[in-house]
């Protein structure tokens, strides 16, 4: 049930509930707790023969990948699926933006196609909200990574891989490894492990790769040395070097990087022997984490994937539901058989 304390806010309706999903910051325990559990209730549809339920039937949601995207965007598709909308993937590599139409332009034309929801990543931090606030309140925005600012959605599906596997948060020590600096992953993974209820979580990398004042994130404790912030952790994120974002040579070499910050058997050892070890992928095997440890019994990287439609179904449920916009002739969901 949404919380009886949230205040309405760009990403909250008056009644506490999910109209645009942009970030984890300021979102309340309950709520997290409630696309947990709503999520854990679509892993069995993923376990049917008929892998459908009927929730967005006649809903449209749109796809806007501005930048690459392998998971994020594949089990955003699957996850509309399953619940039965039409998925509309834009190409923007062929689409109209390539003639000059302004990004403003292209969502406007289509909202007027009555489209539901967009699924947007975008290379600036702050694009998902921006177009919320200015662009098309009226559509529920699900952001899928803007800039080194979020991933709320990648943060969900590790949280749901963590509680499953784990049980839970409390009591438990967590590492997030590698480029802090640019990572999206990390920042929205630092706040959800907090509202989580995390016992301590912890930030592992090279001074370059961390920011100026890396207590600004929120994490407890920040180690530059991996033996040391590995020691007795329970759940290791490994975070690739996001060389996208990087202005200047921040390492000397990949080589000396994996020697010193990648994950072997001999630096995992020093967390709990039943240590989790989580990727948000893409893996870079041989530079932040070693194929022995990908692949290897403590490994559940692929496992996360398969969580992130569930987690993503949730999400799109949840907001769509959160959207007070009026039900009209272009989407007539109340009138669609059940
Ligand atoms: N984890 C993640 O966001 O992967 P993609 O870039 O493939 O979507």
């Amino acid at each position: 049930m949404p919380s009886t304390n949230a205040k309405p806010s760009l990403q909250l309706n008056a009644q506490g509930q999910l109209r645009h999903f942009l970030n984890i910051d300021g979102l309340e325990r309950s709520l997290l707790e409630e696309i947990l559990d709503t999520a854990d209730s679509f892993v069995s549809v993923g376990e049917q023969a008929v892998k459908k339920v009927p929730l967005l039937r006649g809903k449209t949601v749109a796809n806007l990948f501005f930048e690459a995207s392998t998971r994020t965007r594949t089990t955003f598709e699957l996850a509309a699926k399953r619940l039965s909308a039409d998925v509309l993937n834009i190409n923007i590599n062929t689409s109209a933006a390539s003639k000059g139409e302004s990004l403003k332009d292209m969502l406007q034309n289509l909202e007027a196609m009555a489209c539901d929801m967009f699924v947007v990543r975008h290379a600036n931090s702050g694009a998902a909200h921006f177009i919320a606030k200015h662009v098309c309140p009226d559509i529920a925005i699900i952001n899928a990574g803007d800039g080194s600012n979020a991933h709320p959605t990648q943060a969900m599906l590790d949280m749901l891989t963590i509680r499953r596997e784990k049980g839970g948060f409390e009591n438990r020590t967590f590492a997030i490894v590698g480029d802090i600096l640019h990572s999206r992953v990390a920042r929205s993974e630092i706040q959800a492990l907090k509202t989580l209820g995390a016992a301590e979580v912890r930030i592992i990398g090279p001074k370059t790769l961390l920011p100026k004042a890396p207590d600004s994130l929120g994490a407890d404790k920040v180690y530059y040395d991996m033996k040391e912030g590995l020691k007795d952790v329970d759940v290791v994120i490994m975070l690739r070097l996001q060389r996208e974002r990087m202005q200047t040579a921040l390492l000397p070499s990949e080589h000396e990087y994996f020697r010193l910050y990648g994950l072997t058997n001999e630096k995992l050892a020093y967390a709990k022997p039943d240590a989790l070890v989580m990727h948000p992928g893409p893996i870079n095997r041989g530079v932040e984490i070693a194929s022995e440890i990908a692949d290897g019994p403590q490994s559940v990287i692929l496992k996360q994937v398969s969580y992130g439609i569930s987690v993503r179904m949730a999400i799109l449920s949840m907001t769509m539901s959160g959207q007070t916009r009026p039900v009209t002739a272009a989407a007539p969901i109340n009138r669609a058989p059940q």
